[in-house]
Order: structure tokens, then sequence, then C-alpha cells
């Protein structure tokens, strides 16, 4: 599957690297290019780095791994290039603070796949998962997954069945058994 991924940082970098192992043709974007051209380096595969509206256009899946406060600033960014798109969202609500990291209030009562669909549009077919996870637990528990060993669960949310659905098929072949959490407003 084309996967483009936009944020090549912490999250996206790895999880890449799982997606390229599995054979699934990756395209690595960041606001910094050497950040991207570095992850799709470190991915071993077939994998490219270029712009986040390359990744965009790219991505049968696009993978969104920009932190939480850039999120609405990066969808701005695209400029509806996602429409119709399917959206993997790992984000949690998570700011920084002086350096620090902070919990921050999702709006409306909502829950954060909720508020990222609110600011995604209707049109984008959003599917949370690769959330639950920091980036060096994810890599080592994909790679053992991948060679064979336990699988580590990844939970995974949606309202679009058919997204759920496409999406599995790259959990499971990060090295992880996939598990259906139910929709959007059941997410963690
Ligand atoms: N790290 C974790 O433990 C963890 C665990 C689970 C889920 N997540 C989620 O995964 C997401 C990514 O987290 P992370 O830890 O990987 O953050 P990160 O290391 O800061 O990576 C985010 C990347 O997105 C880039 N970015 C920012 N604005 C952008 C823009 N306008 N266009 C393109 N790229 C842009 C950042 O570049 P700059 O640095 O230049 O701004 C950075 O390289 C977050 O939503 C987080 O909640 C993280």
């Amino acid at each position: 599957m084309r996967v483009g991924i936009v944020g090549s940082g912490r999250l996206g970098s790895p999880l890449g690297r799982l997606l390229a192992v599995a054979g699934h043709d990756v395209f690595f974007s960041d606001a910094d290019p050497a950040r991207a051209a570095a992850a799709a380096r470190a991915a071993d595969g077939q994998a490219r780095g270029g712009e986040p509206a390359q990744a965009a256009r790219f991505g049968e899946v696009v993978i969104m791994a920009v932190g939480w406060e850039a999120f609405p600033t990066v969808v701005g960014e695209l400029d509806g290039m996602l429409a119709g798109k399917i959206v993997v969202d790992p984000s949690n609500p998570i700011g920084e603070r002086d350096g620090a990291a902070v919990v921050v209030a999702v709006p409306d009562g909502l829950t954060s796949p909720q508020y990222q669909q609110h600011v995604l549009g209707d049109q984008v077919r959003l599917v949370r998962t690769f959330n639950t996870k920091y980036p060096n637990e994810l890599l080592e528990l994909g790679i053992a997954g991948q060679r064979g060993g336990a699988r580590a669960d990844m939970p995974y949310w949606g309202d679009d069945d058919e997204a759920k659905k496409a999406v599995v098929p790259l959990i499971e072949d990060a090295g992880f058994t996939a598990i259906d959490g139910g929709g959007l407003s059941e997410a963690l």
C-alpha cells in the first residue's frame, strides 16, 4: 500500500520504518526535509522523503504524525488535499510549554480523534491508531511481531468501517494484533 507520512519525528519515523520493512511503499515528509530524508534512509526499504504535500498526494493512507498543536496548521497547509483519503491519527492531546509536555484539554467534550475529525472535515476518513505506545516501544514490539514473536495488541477506532478495514493490514504488517475499539467516541 502507498503510505504517506506527515511528520517524521519520534513516532512517524519508526512507524514508517515498520511499514517499509513490511514492504509498503512509504513516503516520509516533514517541515524539515532533512528529517524526512533521514527517516527514509533509516527505513531500509524503498522509502522516499519529501514535502508534506507530496506525501499527502502519494498516500492511499496518510499518517498524520505531527504534534497535537501543529495539527490544525498542517491540515490548513495541506489545503483540502486529504479530502477522500484515509488518514491515520496517532495524536494525543499533549502540548509543550517551556520545553515541558503538558496535557491539553480537548474542546467541546470531544474525544481527541473526534476533534481531529472536526479539524480535518467530514470528507476525511479518519482512523485512530498507533497512539498507545511510546516510539521505542512501538519499534521493539513491532519488530518482534514481524519476526514471528509474540504480538502486542494495537487498538484502532473509527466511524468509517471501510477505512478501518483498510488500516487493519497496516497494523498487522507493522507486527501487531489489530483490536477494534469501536467508534471515535470510544477512542483512547
Ligand atoms: N512521542 C510519543 O511518545 C508519542 C506516542 C504516541 C503518540 N504520539 C503522537 O504522535 C504525534 C507525533 O509525535 P512525536 O513525538 O513524533 O512528535 P515530534 O517528534 O515532535 O515529531 C513531529 C514532527 O512533525 C513536524 N512538523 C511540525 N509542524 C509541521 C508542519 N507544519 N508540516 C510538516 N511537519 C511538521 C515536526 O517538525 P518540527 O520539530 O520542526 O516542528 C516534527 O518533526 C503527536 O501527535 C503525538 O501525540 C507520540
